[in-house]
């Protein structure tokens, strides 16, 4: 197996990005939130992008058959699937397809369970689309580690809710859902009559240690209840090309895909279309480079942690490149990310976006950086509490 070798970009080079990471906070903040890594993407998409504009090949986009070959591939060898290709739908990004297939679904006010804590734009998708969203917890905890909570989720559905908008792997706590909780679920979707929505934009960033299984791929049932989403966007990189895709695998799916306005599917660039044919077809080396990099920088962030911030609590995910980390026991108040912003000059995902409740005291880290930016941010978060403890302990003194 070759494995390209990617390394995340200097700091110096990456300021000169502008891109919503490196443009929405001052100079001297090191941003770790929005979801892209600062690595440079793939020699092989850069060719086919430059060939389009030299070419002149930037007008509207027409056809599937490439983007479905080369996913088809990429899924037999990476997970011994035989995706459904024949019904791709795309669709501008995984945002508008989940709105878009959420107003197929359901009548206005009908609930759609999302399993907290999860991305935030998972609260705004379904009112958008005329949902009253059901946030149902995940069960268990950083130490347990997460499952779906099938009996919850059950109760939901018999009370009404019509759809389940699922995050597979999960961001932000990393969770690749096991194909018996996969079929489990989709039958108890089956017997309330229900739809499961099923995203899969990090699967391709999975570790080897966890083995990801499509939703559709998990019994005749799930591929009856259920649709998929995805994109090449999260694994390469490429979210400002704007393309992702829906897949289905029985006729109640097919159905419902086929029910979506012709604009979904032409909306989209055909630069994205073009990077993700060549993400998929010939972005494998790349790609296993990326997840070297990243599996070395969720282990250096475990360590950084417990050298620095002893009492932070974080299980590193089994795919992707963001960390779910409890900082709760620093005292930094509800919103960790807002203090350590203001005062360490890092910028973490926050907590409370990812669920009102169980986010308190947590931020979210994406590591998908270089191991230089991802030691200074927590070296600046320590100083930041050795600064706090020093005043508490003068305090303290003074008091004495
Ligand atoms: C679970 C999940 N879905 C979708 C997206 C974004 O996809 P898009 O830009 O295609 O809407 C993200 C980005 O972080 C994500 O984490």
């Amino acid at each position: 197996m070759t494995i390209e070798r990617v390394q995340a970009e200097s700091l110096e080079q990456l300021r000169q990005r502008t891109s919503s990471k490196w443009r929405t906070f001052d100079a001297d903040v090191l941003p770790l939130p929005v979801a892209e890594m600062d690595v440079p993407i793939p020699a092989v998409i850069k060719t086919v992008l430059r060939e389009a504009i030299e070419h002149n090949d930037i007008g509207y986009p027409r056809g599937t058959a490439e983007i479905g070959a080369a996913f088809a591939a990429f899924a037999r060898e990476r997970w011994g699937w035989d995706a459904p290709v024949g019904t791709l739908v795309p669709t501008t990004d995984v945002g508008v397809g989940i709105v878009e297939l959420l107003r197929r679904l359901i009548e206005p006010g009908d609930g759609v369970i999302v399993t907290t804590p999860v991305y935030p734009p998972f609260w705004t998708l379904p009112p958008e689309a005329g949902a009253t969203l059901v946030p149902v917890p995940l069960a268990g905890d950083i130490d347990a580690g997460w499952s779906l909570d099938l009996a919850a989720i059950d109760a939901a559905l018999a009370a009404g809710a019509r759809v389940v908008l699922l995050c597979h792997p999960h961001n932000p706590v990393g969770r690749v859902h096991r194909p018996a909780e996969l079929a489990e679920l989709a039958e108890i979707a089956d017997r309330h009559g229900a739809t499961v929505i099923s995203d899969e934009i990090h699967a391709p960033l999975t570790f080897a240690e966890a083995e990801f299984v499509p939703f559709l791929a998990v019994s005749e049932t799930a591929r009856r209840v259920g649709v998929a989403i995805t994109s090449a966007s999260k694994a390469w990189n490429l979210a400002g090309l704007k393309f992702a895709f829906l897949l289905s695998a029985s006729p109640e799916g097919d159905a419902l895909l086929a029910s979506l306005p012709e604009a979904v599917g032409s909306r989209v660039s055909i630069l994205g279309l073009k990077a993700q044919v060549e993400a998929f077809r010939a972005g494998g080396p790349w790609l296993d480079g990326a997840i070297e990099l990243l599996d070395a920088n969720r282990v250096l962030l475990g360590e950084l942690l417990a050298a620095h911030l002893p009492e932070a609590r974080y299980r590193a995910p089994e795919a992707s490149y963001l960390a779910w980390v409890d900082l709760s026991a620093y005292g930094l108040g509800d919103d960790p990310a807002e203090r350590i912003l203001a005062e360490a000059r890092v910028a973490f995902g926050s907590g409370i976006t990812f669920a009102p409740d169980a986010g308190i005291g947590h931020v979210r880290i994406n590591f998908g950086t270089s191991p230089e930016i991802l030691t200074e941010a927590i070296e600046r978060v320590a100083a930041l509490l050795n600064r706090e403890r020093a005043a508490a302990e003068a305090g303290d003194g003074s008091r004495a």
